[in-house]
């Protein structure tokens, strides 16, 4: 087992490789519950699931310090590409990147995409692949059945499922999401970040998976794939 994270709470995380780290919706600046600031993240990549603000966050001043590539919709990397982002995959539903570290795959999420009133493309899941551990991050979601397809596809060893209700999912069909996508591992994301999406953990409770709830800031530790 060689793969590490760092959840950064809400959304966001950072994925610890040997040869990379990769970020997965970087949200730091104007998040209550983010253990640190973004320039205190250093990463070679970051993939976006969308263009909410809770997501986007501070990809482009990461990236622009960092030099990170970003991995996101067409529409979400022409934007960063506009504020001076250099380094963009672009990609669309149902496709996947390879990386110098590995893979990037989007997958379908029911939600939206926008900031500031401009569309951003359709809403995502990612799919990361690093050190030979497949990491599921489901974006913003409502349930939907081809979770189970998402799970049969990509045998994610992880899987990032939003509880929060209200925006996504809540705990009881976050459950049932955990259940269909079948990893050995999932985590709550998107919830208790802020009063409307505050939510009693202990709810999400699927069968037969290892339900994982890092402390924000705290570099876990994953199963092996
Ligand atoms: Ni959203
Ligand atoms: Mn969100």
């Amino acid at each position: 087992m060689s793969l590490e994270l760092t959840w950064l709470g809400h959304s966001g995380f950072l994925l610890h490789g040997r040869s990379a780290t990769v970020a997965i919706d970087p949200f730091l600046t104007g998040n209550p519950v983010a253990p640190f600031g973004a320039d205190a993240v250093t990463c070679h990549a970051i993939a976006v699931t969308h263009g909410h603000d809770d997501h986007l966050g501070d990809t482009a001043a990461i990236a622009k310090r960092t030099g990170a590539t970003v991995f996101g919709s067409w529409e979400i990397c022409t934007y960063l590409g506009e504020q001076g982002v250099e380094r963009t995959e672009p990609g669309n539903v149902g496709g996947k990147i390879a990386a110098p570290w590995g893979w990037v795959a989007f997958t379908p999420a029911f939600h939206s995409s926008s900031s500031g009133g401009r569309y951003l493309g359709q809403p995502m899941g990612v799919v990361v692949h690093l050190e030979g551990t497949t990491v599921y991050h489901c974006g913003d979601t409502g349930l939907f059945s081809d979770l189970k397809l998402m799970g049969e596809l990509y045998r994610p060893d992880v899987a990032m499922i939003p509880i929060g209700d209200r925006f996504t999912m809540g705990a009881e069909l976050a459950t049932r999401a955990a259940e269909w996508i079948g990893a050995k591992v999932a985590i709550p994301i998107h919830y208790d970040t802020w009063p409307p999406i505050a939510q009693d953990v202990t709810r999400f409770a699927p069968k037969g998976v290892r339900v994982l709830v890092p402390k924000p800031g705290a570099r876990v530790a994953l199963p092996h794939g």
